[in-house]
């Protein structure tokens, strides 16, 4: 009887195991750069950088992101944000859905601009132009948002004749922004290999702090990595002063090179920290359509501090986000 109750608790307990969700890296071989995604009403919703259009794709588990329901929804065959279509991001604000992205005439990279398409309720629903946010060069815009402050608009720009850099802006609202400032520079060894860069910001936010991170060094290098920007808290968000700079906190690992441009979503529970991020096999480095998306957990050390861990290697499996 006793044996039989051991066995029967270790059937369940395997059961229970087995029936966790869980994931393989990548989720999106190809064309997976710049991944973001987001968690709402039931579906993680991904989106990547594909060149030439916008694609969401959604599903109910982060592993079934691999063959999940896509769509596009924008292309464009010419003008002034038809080509070489970038970083996006959806957010919401105001009440609606947003969906940031970077693009510009396709023929001079110099033309990329920062814009935003107006959703409704859910991801899902038609987006339509809203606005472009800068009429300068700017790139991999995202929202940060401040309890005291309001929500600013971080992206990567040129300031004054800076090297390529974070820069900050006020928001007026979801499709409007104030005059950039700059935020962080490339200066460090580990942001200046070949090119000094700052670019891809993401907000995360975890036990009362803000934090900033960002990709740094050209993107053609295998020390493209993540940094991060720490808030003191109380001073104005758009002064460089009222950050604290560490890093790389994420770097080339187990056959994964450069990763970099990530992302934040939270596990269906809202208990949990996710990190979406691309990287490439190219042990030369990579900047083109053969980074992949990789997920994994953000930890938390003693100390608060987050943890981004190591990238593993391809085809390692873990259990997925808390709550599929
Ligand atoms: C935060 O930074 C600002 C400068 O931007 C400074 O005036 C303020 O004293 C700092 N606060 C803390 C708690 O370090």
């Amino acid at each position: 009887m006793h044996f039989f109750k051991t066995l029967t608790s270790l059937v369940l307990g395997l059961s229970t195991l087995a029936s966790a969700a869980t994931y393989t890296n990548p989720l999106k071989a190809k064309d997976g750069s710049d991944p973001h995604i987001v968690w709402s009403g039931g579906y993680y919703y991904l989106m990547t950088t594909t060149w030439t259009n916008l694609q969401i794709t959604r599903a109910t588990t982060v592993n079934g992101l691999k063959t999940g329901q896509t769509k596009t929804v924008y292309s464009q065959s010419s003008g002034a944000r038809s080509g070489n279509i970038w970083a996006p991001e959806l957010h919401w604000l105001d009440n609606a859905w947003y969906l940031y992205f970077t693009a510009g005439d396709g023929k001079d990279l110099g033309t990329q601009r920062s814009h935003v398409l107006k959703g409704g309720a859910t991801p899902w629903d038609t987006f339509s132009f809203a606005a472009t946010l800068t009429n300068f060069w700017s790139i991999d815009a995202t929202i940060v948002r401040f309890s005291s402050w309001g929500n600013y608009f971080v992206h990567s720009c040129h300031l004054n004749g800076s090297p390529q850099s974070l820069c900050i802006a006020k928001m007026n609202s979801a499709t409007s922004i104030g005059a950039s400032k700059l935020l962080s520079q490339p200066t460090l060894s580990w942001e200046t290999v070949d090119t000094p860069v700052n670019e891809g910001p993401a907000a995360l936010y975890h036990g009362g702090k803000t934090y900033i991170t960002y990709s740094a060094s050209f993107c053609w290098t295998t020390s493209y990595s993540l940094g991060l920007l720490t808030w003191n808290g109380s001073g104005d968000p758009s002064l460089s002063s009222s950050w604290s700079k560490s890093g790389p906190v994420l770097k080339s690992a187990n056959g994964n090179y450069g990763p970099g441009h990530n992302g934040f979503f939270t596990s269906p529970d809202g208990t949990e920290i996710w990190n979406v991020y691309h990287a490439t096999a190219n042990s030369a480095g990579a900047c083109d359509g053969n980074r992949y998306t990789m997920v994994n957990k953000v930890n938390w050390n003693s100390n608060g501090t987050p943890n981004f861990g190591t990238p593993a290697k391809l085809g390692t499996s873990f259990t997925g986000p808390s709550g599929e």
